[in-house]
């Protein structure tokens, strides 16, 4: 099996690569980043995208079509603050529009945008994943706690584009799934500032929770397709 992680920089996506290297049943992992900063094995082959980028994601899912389909993709990029310029606001008097550009572009455009080039070159037999890192906070049904407006509103937009690819690859492949998934909290470069409050049993490495996510992957069946699931399996409602 052929995979594609979508920001393999990142603190999971860099654990999705390696887990998924160290896998018999994987031939390949195509680790896309920003920058050039991954190592190269027998089974990582780095390659470059920026996701705000389209023609960089059409340069890299024609390279990626050349050598076989993949039958994985991972989106893993995204977005939560950024030093002074950007945090997540706790009052609507906090929202500005720079904020939501900046959110929104990273987390839903940019995976849209990835979503239309790279669901093309998957198979159109046979069991295929295109999977995105979402948040348990981009569910309505389930926010009780408000705030985060942008970043939450980025997220729940983002499982909304997940279900309508899951609509349209159906037509394409009835086997295909489509999933946004929560990975827990976990101690990354993205939830560092906001960690004070999360004790520590709840807070998972990088490792584990790229590895109880593949479980996840792993288990998903085309009857949930659309869906949004956390790491442990549950789902997450709309
Ligand atoms: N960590 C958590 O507790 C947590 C909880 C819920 C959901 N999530 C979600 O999980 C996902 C991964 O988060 P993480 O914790 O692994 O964060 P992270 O370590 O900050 O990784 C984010 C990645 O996104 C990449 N990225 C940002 N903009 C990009 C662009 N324009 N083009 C290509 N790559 C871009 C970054 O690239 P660079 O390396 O080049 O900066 C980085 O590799 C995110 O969607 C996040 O919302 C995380």
């Amino acid at each position: 099996m052929k995979a594609v992680i979508i920001g393999a920089t990142g603190g999971i996506g860099a654990a999705f690569t390696e887990k998924l290297a160290s896998r018999p049943d994987i031939e390949i992992v195509h680790a896309l980043s920003r920058r050039p900063s991954v190592q190269a094995t027998d089974k990582i082959l780095p390659g470059q995208i920026d996701i705000l980028d389209e023609p960089s994601i059409q340069d890299a899912a024609k390279r990626i079509k050349s050598s076989g389909a993949p039958q994985l993709v991972i989106v893993a990029t995204g977005i939560l603050s950024d030093g002074e310029e950007l945090q997540p606001e706790k009052s609507l008097r906090k929202q500005s529009r720079h904020a939501f550009e900046r959110v929104f572009e990273v987390n839903t455009f940019g995976p849209g945008l990835v979503a239309k080039h790279f669901l093309p070159i998957m198979p159109r037999q046979g069991r295929a994943v295109f999977a995105a890192l979402s948040a348990r906070v981009g569910s309505i049904s389930d926010n009780h706690k408000g705030g985060w407006h942008a970043y939450r509103a980025s997220k729940a937009a983002l499982n909304m584009l997940i279900r309508n690819y899951a609509i349209e690859q159906s037509y394409r492949n009835p086997d295909f799934i489509t999933a946004s998934l929560h990975p827990g909290t976990v101690d990354t470069g993205l939830s560092k500032p906001f960690q004070s409050g999360v004790p520590d049993e709840q807070l998972f490495t990088a490792e584990q929770s790229a590895a109880y996510l593949l479980e996840v992957i792993d288990r998903l069946t085309p009857a949930q397709t659309g869906k949004a699931f956390d790491w442990a399996g549950k789902e997450i409602p709309a």
